[in-house]
């Protein structure tokens, strides 16, 4: 197959919730239709990281199958679907945002009963920074929802996005009918079945014909028929350019868990989503279709087998053709390297792959020379956008507890932190190290595997230290005095560049106004 055609058939994204919302399930159904799975229960919902205690064994027990599912491939119609799974904590929200940047649409599952959540509108706001295509799955409509206009309502105005309605519910809660499928104009009706695929579906040429009476209760008949006339009226015919470019998401309503309205969103979501398109590097974009193969590291897996110090670096295809054994150029070390067992993750199984094209996820083992944001070249100079660092919120400094063990601790903290876990900054004079995290939990995953995996032990000292700041200037003279004058403050990032510890919101507005040269950023990419 050309390599246009491997392009145009695959479909890499993500499915993102506020916790509970129901991605899970959706998933799992998803794998179910794709022929991935046999049975349902057969994805495990992350319960450990819904939890806001620091169980350390359950997470150490679910990051385990997380490794399994968080890439699932499978095959569907003429499609090779990627699902890239995403934690639901919040504390685990950078291992999210990360994730996103390999993906080319997301799929948004909201709850009907409780509309839009907090970490919803977060992940909205990761997708609008970088025009990322949004359908949206209105879930548990077997439950007495919010009415659908105001839920599309609320959608519009608290995402900020415009929606279209793509199926209508009839009915909710116990007396909830099926979905009307506006986009094709079939109607499905509603029969509930957990594991089976819901097969009742009526063809409606004309909603107004006499026969719809027959399936249907005579005022959800009214009803239906008001309502689309009405969805018709207020809505504009789907505009499939602006779902692409991120300004307009289709919405679909169903119930996962029982199967319901899932095989239209999939249907819809296959033959509407974007293929790959290529990713924007430092220099320029990059093309799905350019002959040449590049592809950038956004995960990176410590091996589950304690007894194996390497780890699983998942690389996002960008171009080209990926080929097992060949030499690809590391473009940060500047080193070739080769891959002699890169592995695919089709049907939930992992497998060594011979070769593997744009959208595609590999696995690579990794001894320690990948870190997130990495990228991989035939020999061209890149380094891909788009993979943030966020300025952390909580910063600590580490206490090393056994000075027997300080290499061992160096180690781990640089290896932990290159996996994404948190990140480091280092403190000048005296190397002191501070660790920075968007959560609590992160610290108490941190502290676990440091004694587990590496035998050091450490303990994290609370700073005053309200955020922290990367710092840029047009003149680097500008940069040199401002982080000459503030030593105190400034601490470096692994890549040495400068970053402000603020001690208060108040001290960085001050700042700013005194220092109008020096741009104070949030997060921060790869220059
Ligand atoms: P998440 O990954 O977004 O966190 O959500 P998950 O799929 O784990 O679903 C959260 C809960 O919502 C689960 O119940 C799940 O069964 C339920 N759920 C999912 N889809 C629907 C739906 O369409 N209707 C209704 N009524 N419930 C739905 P749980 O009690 O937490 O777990 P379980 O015991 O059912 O597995």
């Amino acid at each position: 197959m050309p390599v246009s055609a491997e392009i145009a058939r695959r479909r890499t994204f993500a499915i993102i919730s506020h916790p509970d919302a129901g991605k899970t399930t959706l998933t799992e159904k998803f794998l179910l239709f794709g022929g991935a799975i046999q049975t349902a229960g057969a994805v495990k919902s992350n319960k450990a990281q819904k939890t806001a205690t620091s169980d350390f064994m359950e997470i150490e027990r679910q990051r385990g199958i997380s490794v399994a599912t968080s890439v699932m491939g499978f095959d569907y119609q003429d499609y090779r679907v990627t699902i890239l799974d995403t934690p639901g904590h919040r504390d685990f929200a950078e291992d999210t945002y990360r994730t996103l940047s390999a993906v080319d649409s997301v799929i948004l599952v909201v709850d009907s009963v409780k509309g839009v959540e907090a970490q919803t509108r977060r992940l909205m706001e990761v997708c609008r920074l970088r025009n990322t295509p949004v359908m949206i799955f209105v879930n548990k409509l077997d439950r007495d929802g919010k009415p659908p206009f105001d839920l599309l309502d609320e959608l519009e105005e608290t995402l900020k996005i415009r929606v279209r309605p793509l199926t209508w519910p009839i009915n909710q809660g116990r007396s909830f009918q099926g979905v009307y499928n506006l986009y094709s104009k079939e109607l499905n009706l509603f029969r509930p079945t957990k594991t089976t695929r819901a097969e009742h579906v009526v063809a409606v040429r004309d909603l107004h014909a006499p026969e719809l009476d027959a399936h249907l209760p005579a005022a959800d008949v009214r009803q239906l028929r008001d309502d689309v006339e009405l969805v018709e009226g207020i809505y504009d015919p789907l505009d499939e350019a602006a779902y692409r470019r991120g300004a307009l998401a289709p919405v679909f309503f169903g119930s996962a868990s029982n199967n319901f309205g899932v095989q239209e969103l999939l249907d819809t979501f296959v033959a509407l989503a974007p293929a790959p398109i290529g990713q924007p590097a430092v220099s320029r974009f990059v093309r799905a279709e350019e002959p040449a193969f590049t592809g950038f590291v956004f995960k990176i897996h410590a091996n589950l087998d304690p007894r194996h110090r390497d780890r699983i670096a998942f690389v996002r295809i960008v171009s080209g053709r990926f080929e097992r054994h060949a030499f690809y150029l590391h473009t940060r070390l500047g080193r070739k390297l080769r891959f002699a067992n890169p592995t695919t993750f089709l049907a939930n199984d992992k497998s060594v792959v011979d070769e593997a094209w744009p959208g595609d996820i590999v696995g690579l083992y990794d001894s320690g020379q990948f870190a997130i944001g990495d990228t991989l070249t035939e020999g061209e100079p890149l380094v891909f956008q788009g993979i943030p660092r966020f300025a952390p919120e909580i910063l600590r400094e580490v206490v090393n507890l056994d000075p027997m063990k300080t290499k061992q601790l160096d180690k781990g903290i640089r290896e932990l932190t290159e996996e994404g876990v948190a990140q480091l900054f280092t403190q000048q004079p005296g190397n002191r190290k501070i660790i920075g995290t968007v959560g609590e939990l992160q610290f108490d995953v941190l502290a676990f595997r440091l004694e587990h995996e590496y035998g050091a032990r450490c303990s994290f000292r609370p700073l005053s230290i309200y955020k922290a700041y990367w710092l840029e200037a047009e003149s680097p003279t500008e940069l040199r005095d401002f982080v000459a004058r503030r030593t105190n403050s400034i601490a470096y990032d692994r890549d040495q560049r400068p970053v402000l510890l603020a001690d208060s919101q108040w001290t960085v507005n001050a700042l700013k106004q005194n220092y109008p040269a020096l741009n104070f950023l949030a997060w921060n990419e790869p220059q």
